[in-house]
């Protein structure tokens, strides 16, 4: 696809306001919903955030999650009756691995079945191999921080490729990497709670070995699988003298992780939600980016941002770009539907010009478990009522299939 560079730097703050109903996406683009194997399965008590939870400092303990360990059919005729060609969801190590070198035949069969079920229903499968819980062994014995964390990582990775490769068509090492460092490495508030910036670049110079080992072992395999890893974006749209150093800032960010070896990525997974800047900032910092609408969690809702971040992501790597998780926390629906047809019209008006974007995923498909938040905040198309694990479908569900039926060709 042949990009107007020139355009794309004045695109920036695009003006134009080309409305999606008209406007059609790329054939073959990916519609789809995400979640994470934590987040929803329940029962996964073999791991670091188990342990996080039962300790209290979580907001809710984890417990039964949305069970969808044995309701996984019902999200995936959720996920199909919306139209969905693409399903995102994570392996749990702890259960495939639950001791040291030991592997589940039945966790691996089980994940074989999920995925299947995903294909019959005419989904592509995302898979991402780490989505945060880390099995105890792993966490207690070794941790990101250590060496030998790539030689574990690599193995389980070798194995999922072994055993369930011929079922995935689009592969995550890693959910958003820079999250559980930043929060377990820095701040301490995320497993394993330290505040230790060695440990944090020991641990995050691992995770680029662990990835682009991971990214080597499973091309000798299946040398057309796309890999890659999905990223937390952040945009912080600044302005004055602190703007250069706000730049860089963002710049590793968003990139830490793709700059080292390009080679090792065959796209580049976009998370996006909200602009960096929070209701309290002084007015000298702030440009109105959310007009005032704000989550229920007081994220900025911002949809300029996703156009900022593909443009800016494009022009950085030239490679395809998946967003793989967009959403935001809203009890009420007030904005949901909205916000969504929002972020996809600024998504079109990047793929007019040029940008490469070849899926958007909605997070997530369920209210689900919001990590260090507990159930309160509720991201999901579909709420769940936790004691019958019911799902029901919210106003912005519909809407979203809406969106998805016109844009699908
Ligand atoms: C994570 C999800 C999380 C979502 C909303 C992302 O950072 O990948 O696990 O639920 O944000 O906070």
């Amino acid at each position: 696809m042949k990009i107007n560079d020139k355009k794309l730097k004045t695109e920036t703050n695009n003006k134009d306001k080309k409305k999606l109903s008209k406007s059609k996406f790329p054939k073959g683009f990916l519609w789809g919903v995400a979640y994470s194997s934590f987040q929803v399965e329940g029962k996964i008590e073999n791991n670091d955030w188990w342990r996080w939870s039962e300790q209290r400092k979580t907001k809710d303990k984890v417990g039964k999650a949305c069970n969808s360990w044995n309701f996984y059919k019902e999200d995936h005729k959720l996920a199909q009756d919306l139209g969905c060609g693409g399903f995102r969801l994570s392996l749990e190590w702890s259960n495939i691995e639950p001791e040291e070198g030991e592997f589940s035949e039945e966790a691996l069969k089980y994940y074989k079945k999920v995925l299947q079920n995903l294909k019959k229903r005419g989904m592509k499968r995302v898979v991402t191999l780490w989505h945060w819980g880390l099995p105890l062994w792993f966490a207690d014995r070794c941790g990101w921080h250590n060496k030998e964390s790539v030689k574990y990582f690599s193995r389980y990775c070798q194995k999922v490729i072994n055993e369930l490769g011929e079922e995935i068509d689009i592969f995550l090492t890693f959910n958003e990497p820079t999250i559980p460092l930043n929060k377990g490495y820095l701040a301490g508030v995320f497993p394993p709670g330290k505040i230790n910036p060695w440990f944090y670049f020991q641990a995050r110079k691992n995770m680029i070995e662990a990835h682009e080992k991971c990214y080597r072992l499973t091309k000798k395999v299946f040398p057309k699988m796309p890999i890659g890893i999905t990223q937390f974006c952040n945009t912080f749209e600044t302005k004055g003298f602190t703007s250069f150093l706000l730049d860089k800032f963002q710049d590793f960010y968003n990139w830490g992780f793709m700059k080292k070896k390009l080679d090792c990525h065959d796209f580049v997974g976009i998370d996006y939600y909200a602009t960096f800047e929070p209701h309290f900032f002084p007015p000298s910092l702030k440009r109105k980016t959310t007009k005032n609408r704000w989550t229920d969690i007081g994220w900025g809702i911002y949809p300029q941002g996703i156009y900022n971040i593909c443009l800016d992501s494009y022009r950085k790597f030239k490679k395809p770009i998946y967003i793989f998780e967009n959403g935001l926390a809203d009890a009420e629906d007030k904005y949901r539907a909205n916000f969504i047809k929002e972020h996809l019209e600024k998504l079109h008006q990047a793929i007019e010009i040029g940008v490469d974007i070849r899926g958007y995923f909605h997070w997530s498909l369920l209210d689900n478990f919001e990590w260090n938040l507990g159930y309160e905040p509720k991201f999901g198309l579909c709420k769940v009522d936790r004691k019958t694990m019911e799902r029901t479908p919210r106003k912005s569900y519909y809407e979203y299939g809406k969106m998805i039926k016109k844009k699908r060709k």
